[in-house]
């Protein structure tokens, strides 16, 4: 949440600081600001609302300094105003902030009692208050840091300079994502690489309870006692491009699109082609310790939780270990019963979602061996977990997940084969069957693609209508929660996930003319060493659900296997996915649900890579 970033060299920073918060836009865009310096003193700009409000204020303003901060908002304290906006000018000092300081109201009733007036409804300026006070009393900035951050509660970035130390940015992390892009004779300050990746690739990232200082020519990383750290640049190899448009009208098309192409970027490397069979390169844990788990607890938020559920289908099918999957807000807060038996498992698209961190740092503390799947490379929650396999899909900008969780699903399939093959519940030959059905699976996530135009006239049908269920049975359950995830999400309009079993037990009371059903029911081609095809049961079992909407006059669109013709009669649109096995279904079932979502919003006309109230990172609890 919160987008934050800071250039001190030699150019003009408006353009820089500017280019970066439009790269930072979908962390917040409830207002935006930046603040430079010109004559040693701090000049700040901020609008309400989307970050365009601020290019055209700023259209014919002229910057000579060579040093600023910028700063995208997702409003927690104080509503989504010019006066909440960031950044903070208090005295000397010029402040951005990004995360929660939870002892604010403490601070703010000393600092009235001192007979100072605060202005916004913010915990960040009260910040800039404290170090205001510091700098007036003769410290430096560096000082300031060694005083004021012991008395701060929460999670939280900020950037910070002060006019009586005009050529230094002061950056400090804790809890919430800043990193630091080296420049010849220029340094960055960021939330996230996405901002500086156009301008360097030589990133460090700070840890919690570091702060970094920069000047044009130099970056110094402290410890919180304000010692001097040795601090690694590392260089990231996304280039800017992969996080252009290329010609789609939103990132969430464009990354609809390049799921096969993730999908095999993200296998790429994880095949023992000699053997024919997976084996995750990043996987450093042994056989002997895969296998002597004896649970598995997968955590995670949102998009990524609902990956969690089909990965628990994956576990256990392959595997035949008992799996339990949970929100990471309830985790952490439930004394889970986990010990080093249990292998956490965290999933993640940023790596920096503050709930699925503390859901970690509670696992840690409790025993339990860790393993993230991530996207964003060396983010917080890969950097603390014992194992990171990554989903190669590339930066995800829509804050719609797509690539992000179709990925998800295939590190999750590739890790069950190998604790399946770890615990000796898959033989062999049933593990190579399993691989090459995943090597076969971007081409069919392209066939899937093609139905695009199809998809496109049933959400110009649908885009009125104000209510829509989504069911399905066994691992196309939880591909009904992320099909309903997406539509409410991006066009805003009420929809839900269910068991389809489940309908009847309360929620079918809604299902009138009105009311939408999206029917998932794959017949899966039966795996030749694995058994049968279970699913064929379940998908009869969606056809009696589907016939209990019809009943009530619920309308019904159908996606099912390609073949199948039972849902023709009881279904006004029926869209025919191609034949694929069981693990396959979930991922390529999902497609369409991103495709018909995205459309209905595009017909809405919703801002469908940033939608309302919504963060691509939630930094916050
Ligand atoms: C929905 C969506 C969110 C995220 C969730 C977790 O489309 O994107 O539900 O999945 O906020 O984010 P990450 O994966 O970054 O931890």
């Amino acid at each position: 949440m919160c987008g934050i970033i800071g250039y001190v060299g030699s150019q003009n920073p408006k353009d820089i600081l500017l280019d970066g918060l439009k790269r930072l836009e979908y962390r917040g865009y409830d207002s935006a600001g930046v603040a430079v310096f010109e004559n040693g003193k701090s000049q700040v700009y901020r609008c309400e609302g989307r970050l365009e409000n601020l290019e055209r204020r700023l259209k014919e303003v002229q910057f000579a300094g060579h040093i600023g901060i910028g700063h995208t908002r997702w409003a927690t304290h104080g509503a989504p105003n010019e006066t909440n906006a960031h950044p903070h000018k208090i005295g000397a000092i010029t402040l951005v902030h990004n995360g929660i300081i939870e002892n604010y109201i403490d601070h703010k009733e000393k600092l009235l009692k001192m007979g100072r007036s605060i202005a916004s409804d913010t915990d960040s300026e009260i910040v800039a208050h404290l170090f205001d006070i510091e700098v007036t009393r003769g410290l430096t900035l560096l000082q300031a840091m060694n005083t004021v951050l012991p008395t701060l509660r929460g999670s939280y970035a900020f950037v910070v300079m002060s006019e009586k130390e005009p050529e230094l940015l002061i950056g400090v992390r804790n809890g919430a994502p800043l990193l630091l892009g080296v420049g010849e004779g220029e340094n960055y300050v960021a939330s996230d690489a996405q901002a500086v990746l156009h301008r360097t690739r030589q990133i460090v990232y700070l840890e919690d309870h570091q702060f970094a200082a920069l000047t044009r020519e130099k970056i110094s990383v402290f410890n919180d006692r304000g010692e001097p750290l040795n601090h690694t640049v590392k260089r990231i190899d996304w280039s800017p491009e992969q996080a252009e448009k290329l010609g789609y009208r939103h990132y969430m098309l464009k990354e609809i699109h390049e799921q096969a192409n993730a999908i095999t970027n993200t296998i790429d490397g994880n095949i023992d082609h000699k053997r024919g069979v997976i084996a995750c390169s990043e996987l450093a844990f042994t056989r002997d310790v895969l296998a002597s788990f004896k649970r598995i607890a997968i955590t995670a938020c949102g998009t990524a939780r609902h990956a969690g559920l089909i990965g628990k289908s994956y576990f256990e099918r392959f595997a035949r270990i008992p799996v339990e999957v949970d929100y990471a807000s309830e985790f952490r807060y439930r004394n889970p019963v986990i010990d080093s038996s249990t292998l956490l498992i965290t999933i993640s698209q940023s790596g920096e979602t503050a709930d699925t961190l503390a859901a970690l740092r509670e696992a840690k503390g409790l025993g339990s061996k860790t393993l993230s799947i991530c996207n964003v490379r060396d983010s917080t929650l890969a950097r603390e977990s014992d194992v990171v396999l990554y989903t190669n899909a590339g930066p995800e900008i829509g804050v719609a997940s797509t690539k992000a969780f179709t990925t998800q699903l295939v590190v999750l399939y590739m890790l069950s084969v190998e604790v399946g093959l770890a615990r000796k519940t898959l033989t062999e030959a049933e593990a190579k069957e399993l691989t090459s059905d995943l090597v076969r699976l971007p081409m069919l996530v392209e066939s899937v693609l093609q139905k695009e135009d199809e998809l496109e006239k049933i959400a110009i049908e649908y885009q009125a209508d104000p209510s829509f269920f989504f069911i399905g049975r066994g691992c196309l359950y939880p591909v009904a929660l992320e099909g309903a995830l997406k539509l409410k999400e991006i066009s805003y309009i009420h929809a839900e996930g269910y068991a389809a079993g489940e309908l009847k037990h309360g929620p079918i009371a809604l299902i009138d003319r009105s009311t939408v059903t999206i029917a998932l029911a794959s017949v899966d081609t039966p795996y030749s060493h694995l058994g049968t095809a279970y699913t064929t049961v379940l998908h009869e079992k969606v056809v009696s659900n589907i016939q209990e909407v019809r009943a009530r006059g619920g309308r019904v669109i159908s996606l099912v296997t390609e073949g199948n013709s039972h849902f023709d009669p009881i279904s006004q649109h029926v869209v025919r996915m191609p034949r694929a096995t069981w693990a396959m279904s979930p991922i390529l079932y999902t497609i369409p649900l991103q495709l018909f979502a995205y459309y209905v919003a595009l017909q809405r006309g919703t801002d469908v890579d940033k939608p309302r109230n919504l963060a691509k990172s939630v930094t916050v609890e």
